[in-house]
């Protein structure tokens, strides 16, 4: 049942120059423990900033850590989340011309970590609700140069791992998990991260598992661990217990600089001890929420199957806007201006963006461009209308809400029903600004 703390459903609305509901505010994100910020310190008091591999005992308890989180993968800690998407692919040995179906809803360095890899993004489509990549979409691109799928867990929700991972086995496709946003997210109780052949986490201080900027990888395959060691640090962690004599060739300089660090190393180990509790928090929290916008003709929350957990990084949302008669965005400004934290997180369908068109190209040389052009590859073309849809009608929410917080949850209901309740003045609002 819906809560009602007050109802203001009556009063002005903030945009149209009322008084905001108020703000329902996140407490400060992330925050560290007194040992963590402790370890930080000794860190630096001994001079201990740089750790080239699991030879260096703070990087190994940190890799440690989160290999047990991930039941027993291999876990190489990078220096962003980027970089252990574009060391995933490297291990994989993705490369120059190979095709890896993506999805055009994502954070862009989903993307741009098979851009350097030299191989070239093809974009699926997308469950117009939750925003994940939509399996049924994929077969229809998959081509004689599909290489890999790479799926992303966007806002925390599990993509459809099962289907996504029997359309690989069929085409002979590996895939790669981006589970930056993800972090704990289960699937019948299998954590994502433990599905595809590699994936890759972002650690930066945004993220469900924060820490500065920090990221790694993980896979069950022990050569794709060691070759994406090879390429994201000097000496390759050469030194390390069991790597592999037929890699010590190719042992270099000639690599990105994608190490982890000491100072978040530690960070990552302490912070993993609090993750579970602040997801299920944010789980609570997100059922209060339900809960409290059940009521609501023009705003609803995914709904998921039993089997499968969110970790809830942001929390997507789906407006009606055919029902309200006014466009998300005015909705989102009549929301912000009350005080709920929401927003419109893809600006447009990845395949739209300028930086991935070479015809007519002006902006600044970039590595990409002659690998699209020489394969002719024409994002125009991209068929993605659920994407569009989705954009246009989602409402995205900040969701570091990791304690209980009934009282926010109840504050964000209200809101909700005071601007659903004005509808008919945003509708007056909206025509008198165009
Ligand atoms: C879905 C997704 N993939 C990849 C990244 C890249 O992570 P990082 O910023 O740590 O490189 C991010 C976040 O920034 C992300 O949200």
């Amino acid at each position: 049942m819906k809560k009602k703390t007050h109802d203001n459903s009556a009063d002005t609305l903030a945009l149209l120059g009322g008084k905001p509901v108020g703000r329902v505010q996140s407490p400060p994100f992330p925050q560290f423990s007194a040992r963590a910020k402790r370890r930080v310190v000794e860190l630096l008091d001994t001079g201990h900033t740089v750790g080239l591999g699991k030879h260096d005992k703070i990087i190994r308890e940190a890799e440690d850590a989160i290999s047990r989180y991930h039941g027993g993968l291999y876990c190489l800690g990078t220096s962003s989340g980027h970089g252990a998407l574009q060391m995933a692919l490297a291990g994989l040995e993705i490369g120059p011309g190979d095709e890896v179906i993506t999805t055009p809803f994502t954070w862009g360095a989903s993307i741009s970590c098979i851009l350097h890899q030299g191989a070239i993004p093809i974009f699926a489509d997308i469950d117009r609700k939750t925003g994940l990549i939509d399996p049924n979409s994929i077969e229809a691109v998959i081509t004689k140069r599909t290489r890999a799928i790479l799926a992303v867990h966007i806002f925390g929700q599990p993509a459809p791992m099962s289907r996504i991972m029997k359309i690989a086995a069929k085409h002979g496709l590996v895939v790669v998990e981006d589970g930056s946003q993800a972090h704990g997210a289960t699937i019948g109780g299998r954590m994502v991260g433990g599905f595809g052949h590699a994936a890759g986490f972002s650690c930066m201080g945004g993220k469900l598992l924060a820490t500065t900027e920090a990221g790694y990888m993980v896979t069950p395959d022990e050569d794709v661990y060691w070759k994406a060691c090879l390429l994201s640090q000097h000496m390759g962690r050469s030194p390390d217990a069991g790597f592999p004599d037929r890699l010590r060739p190719y042992v270099d300089s000639l690599v990105y600089t994608y190490r982890l660090n000491p100072v978040n190393a530690v960070l990552l180990t302490e912070q993993l001890k609090k993750l579970d509790r602040e997801i299920e928090a944010r789980r609570t929290n997100v059922d209060s929420l339900r809960e409290n916008l059940s009521d609501s003709p023009f705003l609803s929350i995914p709904i998921y199957p039993k089997t499968v957990r969110p970790s809830f990084h942001l929390l997507t949302m789906s407006f009606n806007a055919r029902r309200a008669g006014i466009s998300r965005d005015t909705y989102i400004a009549a929301l912000k201006a009350e005080g709920l934290p929401v927003f419109s997180y893809v600006p447009a369908p990845i395949p739209d963006w300028h930086r991935l068109h070479w015809k007519g190209y002006q902006g600044p040389r970039i590595l990409w461009m002659d690998a699209l052009k020489r394969n002719g590859i024409d994002y125009t073309k991209s068929e993605v209308p659920n994407c569009r849809y989705k954009i246009a009608h989602s409402v995205e929410m900040g969701f570091n809400f990791t304690r209980p917080a009934p009282r926010l949850m109840e504050r964000a209901g209200e809101i909700v029903r005071k601007v659903d309740h004005a509808i008919r003045d945003l509708r007056a609002w909206e025509a008198g600004r165009q």
